[in-house]
C-alpha cells in the first residue's frame, strides 16, 4: 500500500505587522473590540506578491524534505489570491522553483484550499499518479480587502506556507479526510468585484464589496467543523483522547474554542496563531502546522486533526498521522526582499486606490452574464 508522507514544511510570513491600533487610525473600531470578539491582536501585510510568498515557502519545504525541485511531479497552489488568473499561480511557483517536470494546479475552495489540496495530492500519490508533490496554502487578502468595511477589514491577513508530500510504504500522512460544502450558506460570504460576472461593469480590480454575515458563518462553521471532525475520527476508529494536536483553521479564537470543546480536545492540545496573524484563509492551517513543528509540539508518530471551513461554505476535517522525522533535513537560502514601508503605509496606499464606498458595486448582486449584458446595454 502506498501512502503520502509529509516530509517537508516551510512558511513565508511577511514581516510588516498591522496592529489593531493601526486599524483604528482609519476605522471606527478598537483593540478592545477586535481582541475580545476574535482573539486577534495583529496580522501581516505582504510587500511582495502571492507567487513570491509561495515560492519561498515551497523552497523552504523542499529543503526541509531534502528534495530537489526537479523531482517534484505536482504543485497545488491553494488559495483565493492570485497575482493573475492567466497564467495560473502554480505555474509561477513552478518556474521560480525550477520544478520543470511538475504539473501545476490552482485550487480554490477559499479557506479550506490547503486542506482540500492536501487531500487531492494525497489521493494522487496513493493512486500512483504522482510520487512527489508540493501543496501550498497562501493568501494576499490585503490587496482586495474592502478597507472601508470594519466588519471584515479587521479579520484578515496575508501569509503562506507549504508542505512536501512523498510516496511512502509507511502508514503516515493524511489517512482520512471528510470534505463537504454547506452550499446553501454560500451567500453568507461573497466578495463582489471578482470574476466574469462583473466584466461589463466599471469595476477596478481590488475594489470589492464583501457580503459577510459573520454570525451565520460562525454558527455554520462550528457545526460543520465539529461534525466533520467527529466523522473523520469515527472513520479512523479513533477517539478524541487519541488526538495529540488539533491544527484548525484560524478564523476566530471563539470558533476554535467551540470546535475543540465539541471535539472533546482541551485547548492545550490546539494550535492557535490567530492572535498574531488573524485569518489568513488558506494559509492558516499550514502556517499553524509549521509553527507547531518549529515549537516542538509535533512529536514523532503524532496524530493530528485539521478542521477547516471557508467560503462556499466549504468545510473539512483531516486526520493526519505524522512520521518519525520532526526536524528539517536542510534550509533554503531564499528570503524576502527588505521592507521599504510599514504595514499601515501599505494599507493606506491600497486604500487610496479604492473607491471608498464601493459605488461601482453597490446594488450589484452577482448578476448572471445575461443580466449584466442587458444592464450595460441599457446604461
Ligand atoms: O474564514 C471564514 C471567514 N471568517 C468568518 O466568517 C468569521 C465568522 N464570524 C465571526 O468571527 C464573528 O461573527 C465576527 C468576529 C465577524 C463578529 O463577531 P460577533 O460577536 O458576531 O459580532 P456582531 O457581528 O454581532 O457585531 C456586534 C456589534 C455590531 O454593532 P451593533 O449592531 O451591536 O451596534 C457591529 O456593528 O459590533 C459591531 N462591529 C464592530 N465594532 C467595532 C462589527 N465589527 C466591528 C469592529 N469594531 N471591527
Amino acid at each position: 500500500m502506498t501512502y503520502a508522507a509529509i516530509t517537508g514544511w516551510g512558511a513565508c510570513m511577511p514581516p510588516a505587522v498591522l496592529t489593531n491600533d493601526d486599524l483604528s487610525t482609519f476605522l471606527d473600531t478598537s483593540d478592545e473590540w477586535i481582541s475580545s470578539r476574535t482573539g486577534m491582536r495583529e496580522r501581516r501585510v505582504s510587500h511582495v506578491g502571492a507567487i513570491e510568498l509561495s515560492t519561498i515557502a515551497a523552497s523552504r519545504a523542499l529543503a526541509c524534505a531534502g528534495l530537489d525541485a526537479s523531482d517534484v511531479d505536482l504543485i497545488i497552489y491553494g488559495g483565493v489570491s492570485n497575482d493573475e488568473l492567466v497564467p495560473n499561480s502554480a505555474s509561477g511557483v513552478q518556474v521560480a522553483l525550477g520544478a520543470t517536470r511538475a504539473a501545476s494546479i490552482d485550487l480554490n475552495t477559499a479557506c479550506t484550499s490547503f486542506c482540500y489540496g492536501l487531500t487531492t495530492a494525497t489521493a494522487m500519490i496513493r493512486t500512483g499518479v504522482v510520487r512527489n508533490a508540493i501543496v501550498i496554502g497562501v493568501e494576499l487578502i490585503s490587496r482586495y480587502m474592502d478597507w472601508s468595511n470594519r466588519n471584515v477589514a479587521v479579520l484578515f491577513g496575508d501569509g503562506a506556507a507549504a508542505v512536501v508530500l512523498q510516496a511512502s510504504e509507511n502508514e503516515e500522512g493524511v489517512l482520512g479526510s471528510i470534505l463537504g460544502c454547506d452550499a446553501e450558506g454560500r451567500q453568507t460570504l461573497r466578495v463582489r468585484g471578482f470574476g466574469c460576472t462583473y466584466a461589463l461593469h466599471d469595476v477596478t480590480f481590488g475594489d470589492t464589496l464583501w457580503d459577510f454575515d459573520g454570525q451565520a458563518i460562525f454558527k455554520r462553521a462550528v457545526h460543520a467543523m465539529s461534525d466533520a471532525s467527529k466523522r473523520v475520527l469515527e472513520q479512523q476508529g479513533l477517539t478524541a483522547d487519541q488526538v495529540d494536536l488539533v491544527v484548525p483553521h484560524q478564523a476566530n479564537l471563539r470558533i476554535i474554542e467551540a470546535v475543540a470543546k465539541y471535539a472533546g480536545v482541551p485547548m492545550d492540545r490546539v494550535v492557535v496563531t490567530v492572535e498574531k496573524y488573524g485569518n489568513m484563509s488558506a494559509a492558516t492551517v499550514p502556517v499553524a502546522l509549521v509553527e507547531a513543528l518549529e515549537a516542538g509540539r509535533v512529536k514523532p508518530g503524532a496524530t493530528l486533526l485539521m478542521p477547516a471551513f471557508g467560503g462556499g461554505l466549504t468545510y473539512c476535517s483531516l486526520l493526519v498521522k505524522w512520521g518519525q522525522r520532526v526536524t528539517p533535513l536542510g534550509t533554503s537560502p531564499m528570503t524576502l526582499p527588505p521592507l521599504t514601508h510599514t504595514a499601515l503605509e501599505m494599507v493606506n496606499t491600497i486604500r487610496s486606490h479604492q473607491d471608498p464606498h464601493g459605488r461601482s458595486l453597490e446594488g450589484l448582486m452577482a448578476p448572471t452574464f445575461a443580466e449584466s449584458f442587458a444592464d450595460a446595454n441599457a446604461g
